[in-house]
């Protein structure tokens, strides 16, 4: 039977929660299917692991992710420790496209009027090795000034727009107010040399794909587009702190950062995450959104060749949301309490297989 071989980092906070939801999704999924299993190597990383060891990672789990399939990581707090650990993986292992799909699912709580479920579906690749961020943890700090540098490479501005292509190409759906399939090129062209330089580029790769819509948008329109018409989107492609910013900007307008998944994907390796930080407020106290990590878990199937998983995942989580197994309030929080989205999945998941969709 075919085994995958997950390296789960569980994180700090409500991390650990969040993980141990997703296994249970997971080993539900593994036990309908039949045919493949999961086998976990649990690594500790993150600030915790800062606190007693000095560094954010160890050598050992860098060499454990460099040999698995994939890995579950759960979040990490906000801190400078956290980002020395994105760095460490994102840049040590060129997972160079983040991506991270913007979804509006039925009966969320949202702060936008009049939204029906399908109106916002689009995903957002954010360049994830360079950019402003290349200087992560390389900025300069004087006395009386301070600087980083914003750093855009012809090879990293090639593969993360012909990556967003792929995506719009190979999404189930085009835009959800035409239909179309539409990379959004979003930058700051009017204002830096380094945005002209990727617009340029994104062009000349949108040549490849004649079939799809290609756009620019300056990052401020953006910014209001995502709320005034974010029906217009499919793909958006931007670089690494235009990406930061905008993830959860959407993720606001499609219930909070607990309906954010994303994946760190790059030719070899790939990791999966939540987007949102480590809540030390919400541990214990049963209330986290837990689907940031299970949706997750969904990419990370889709990402090992189990398409089929990842689509039955994904109708479970839509009906039991249309369902009402539980409910996501307007601050984003579940209140039937974490644990019990889980429970209701799996039973989900049980009927979505006897069904066979
Ligand atoms: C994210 C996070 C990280 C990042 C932080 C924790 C450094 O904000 O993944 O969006 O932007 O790199
Ligand atoms: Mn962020």
């Amino acid at each position: 039977m075919k085994t995958y071989h997950i390296i789960v980092v569980p994180g700090d906070g409500i991390g650990p929660e969040l993980v141990d939801a997703a296994i249970q999704v997971l080993e539900k999924i593994q036990e309908l299917s039949g045919d493949f299993r999961f086998s976990y190597a649990v690594h500790e990383a993150g600030a915790n692991f800062y606190q007693k060891q000095g560094v954010s990672i160890s050598v050992e789990t860098l060499e454990a992710i460099r040999r698995a399939d994939a890995t579950m990581k759960g979040p990490v707090p906000d801190g400078t420790e956290a980002g020395v650990l994105g760095g460490v993986l994102r840049s040590g292992f060129d997972l160079y496209a983040n991506v991270r799909p913007i979804k509006l699912f039925p009966k969320v709580a949202i702060p936008l009027k009049d939204r029906p479920p399908q109106s916002i579906d689009y995903i957002i690749v954010r360049e994830n090795t360079e950019g402003l961020y290349a200087s992560r943890a390389r900025g300069l700090m004087l006395e009386q000034a301070a600087t980083d540098t914003l750093l855009l490479t012809r090879k990293g501005c090639e593969r993360i727009c012909r990556f967003a292509f792929q995506v719009a190409r190979d999404k189930s759906r085009g835009a959800p107010e035409d239909g179309r399939r539409r990379v959004t090129l979003v930058e700051k062209s009017n204002v830096l040399r380094s945005f002209y330089f990727f617009r340029q580029i994104f062009a000349g790769v949108a040549r490849e794909f004649p079939e799809i819509e290609a756009e620019n948008l300056y990052v401020d329109a953006a910014s209001a587009a995502l709320i005034m018409r974010p029906q217009h989107f499919q793909v958006i492609v931007t670089e690494n702190m235009f990406g930061d910013i905008l993830s959860d900007l959407g993720g606001a307008t499609i219930g909070g950062l607990g309906m954010c998944p994303s994946a760190n994907m790059g030719d070899e390796r790939a990791y999966f995450e939540p987007i949102h930080g480590s809540a030390p407020d919400l541990v214990g106290k049963n209330k986290a959104n837990p689907l940031s990590q299970i949706m997750a878990a969904g990419m990370m199937l889709e990402y090992l060749g189990r398409k089929k998983e990842a689509l039955l995942l994904e109708k479970a989580i839509l009906q039991a949301l249309e369902k009402e197994g539980f409910h996501i309030s307007s601050n984003g929080l579940v209140e039937e309490g974490s644990r019990r989205v889980a429970a209701v999945l799996r039973e989900e998941l049980a009927g979505c297989y006897e069904r066979g969709i």
